[in-house]
């Protein structure tokens, strides 16, 4: 097992940049980028595909061990989701899935399933890790944690963007809806909520570019690190 390695933690709500400035940190750095929304994402996306509900605590909890999770990472540094055999990281990037994944996520069983996998790659490379409570509850001892923010509306008009350029039906209002139920189901679930944890750094990225963005956290990451 490797020694001595780092681990960056960003977390934050949806569409305020998380995903973005985590790659571009860990290209920056070499270090291995890992998404784990797109975990809770494909853990969605196989109760959606056998039939049950996102708030449906019973059926969670009876297939979830059905679930054969691997992630793959792409010579160019992309993160691959692995269910069952099938390679389904585009399948999980829709609107419908995002709510999908904030229903299964707060179930403590799908936690519980999923910490060890994310606390493994975390022991064996440098990583960024973006999530929701990478910085509270999967890698409370990271070298350095940031929590990113930015208006509702704001991060409303960047997932708009996103979901249009991939050709997705849907209105910004429907954007804004399902962003703010996202936030509340998020901020409010009794395990691992959405958090700032109290050594986090917080960074508003309303006004900023994403390579002031991007700029701000490499300083003070090299700043902590050396
Ligand atoms: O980052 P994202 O939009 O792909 O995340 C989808 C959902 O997954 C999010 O609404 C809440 C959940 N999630 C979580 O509970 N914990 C994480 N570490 C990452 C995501």
């Amino acid at each position: 097992m490797k020694q001595n390695v780092h681990s960056i933690a960003i977390d934050g709500p949806a569409g305020a940049g998380k995903s973005t400035m985590a790659r571009r940190v860990a290209k920056a750095l070499g270090y291995q980028y890992v998404d784990t929304g797109a975990i809770y994402r494909t853990v969605g996306y196989h109760m959606w595909l056998m039939g049950i509900g996102p708030k449906d605590a019973d059926g969670i909890r009876r297939l979830i061990d059905d679930v054969n999770l691997r992630i793959e990472y792409a010579p160019d540094g992309a993160q691959h989701m692995i269910l069952n055999g099938a390679d389904v990281t585009d399948e999980i990037r829709t609107a419908q899935m995002a709510v999908y994944a904030s229903g299964v996520s707060a179930r403590p069983v799908v936690r519980e399933f999923l910490l060890d996998m994310q606390r493994d790659l975390a022991r064996r490379h440098n990583v960024v890790m973006d999530g929701r409570d990478i910085g509270t509850v999967v890698l409370p001892d990271a070298d350095v944690k940031f929590f990113l923010t930015a208006s509702d509306t704001v991060r409303a008009q960047r997932r708009f963007l996103e979901l249009q350029a991939k050709g997705e039906k849907i209105s910004y209002e429907q954007v804004l809806r399902e962003l703010r139920q996202r936030d509340e189901q998020d901020t409010n679930r009794a395990i691992a909520p959405l958090r700032c944890a109290p050594d986090a750094i917080r960074l508003d990225t309303s006004a900023l570019t994403v390579d002031e963005s991007v700029a701000a956290m490499l300083s003070i990451v090299r700043e902590k690190l050396g």
